[in-house]
């Protein structure tokens, strides 16, 4: 593995980065984390991306030490470090750090701090030119009352255990079901359907992630006149949607034509779903552009 690392500000290689065995990301699973790519070698929605990271943070009660701006310098930092040409993912991570074996957080005074830089892998050409196949998992996505959706946490068994049933089923993707049995979410991205020319995704209350991507999918949507909803979806409204398509940091819009044996619309991406891959973007290329200016 290819990587530059940061841990609490000291540089490592992929190798020779590691973390204590007593810290409670490690035991407990206790910590949150964050996954930026870049644009033109200029991480793109970072200021989202921190204001989510710290509502993650404010949801576990760990403090985070860094401001914004020392964030930047470490992704900086390590992005340099890792000399890569090629667009980057970076992966930040805030645990509770280094303490005895207690759940009482006062055990931990030092958050761990870790940024993993690595090449930006995208999906292949042929999957946004073709589609993909998602599964639709009888594994329940966390109750919001138990580990809500909305904290990216570290702790990401549910979605591990959805996505091990998504390969068995030969997906790309495992989307899961709420306890009340409405769509909620995919292992790794947000949904959305496309029906009589309007963009549906599932309301927050259903249980999911706040995506970045998604967030920015609704905006330009409205931005390009495509009429936006959050709505409560049932397995109906997928297999009955004329395009669907899923979102991510790392796979920005991607087209479904498959749900398990169900094909969703012509079987083919649609045009709603490549009009807003395509502003999607251009705006990613514009912002990051404007930025990179202003360093
Ligand atoms: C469970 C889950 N939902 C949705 C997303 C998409 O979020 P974003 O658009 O912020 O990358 C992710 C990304 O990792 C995720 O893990």
């Amino acid at each position: 593995m290819e990587a530059a690392v940061n841990v609490n500000g000291q540089l490592f290689d992929a190798r020779s980065a590691v973390i204590s065995v007593f810290d409670h990301g490690f035991l407990y699973g206790e910590g949150i984390y964050e996954t930026l790519r870049t644009y033109n070698r200029e991480p793109f929605l970072f200021d989202r991306h921190m204001r989510r990271l710290r509502n993650s943070a404010a949801r576990i009660e760990l403090r985070v030490p860094l401001s914004d701006a020392q964030f930047m310098t470490r992704i900086r930092d390590t992005m340099e470090a890792a000399g890569f040409q090629e667009e980057t993912y970076t992966r930040i991570l805030l645990t509770r750090g280094v303490g005895e074996l207690t759940y009482d957080p006062a055990a931990c005074p030092n958050a761990s701090v870790v940024v993993i830089v690595k090449r930006h892998v995208a999906p292949s050409t042929d999957a946004f030119e073709r589609g993909v196949m998602i599964s639709l998992v009888s594994v329940m996505r966390n109750h919001p009352g138990s580990v809500d959706p909305i904290i990216k946490s570290n702790n990401l068994l549910n979605n591990a255990l959805a996505m091990q049933e998504a390969f068995r089923n030969g997906g790309d993707e495992a989307l899961m079901r709420n306890y009340r049995g409405e769509l909620s979410e995919c292992s790794q991205s947000n949904v959305f359907i496309v029906k009589n020319g309007a963009v549906l995704t599932p309301r927050l209350d259903a249980g999911l992630l706040d995506g970045i991507t998604r967030d920015f999918v609704l905006e330009i949507s409205c931005e390009v006149g495509i009429p936006t909803a959050e709505a409560i979806l049932h397995d109906e409204d997928l297999f009955g949607a004329d395009e669907a398509f899923i979102t991510s940091t790392t796979r920005e819009v991607m087209p479904v034509v498959r749900v398990d044996a169900h094909s969703i619309g012509t079987g083919r991406p649609g045009l709603v779903t490549l009009k807003l891959l395509d502003t999607y973007r251009r705006k990613a290329d514009e912002l990051t552009r404007r930025a990179a200016q202003r360093v």
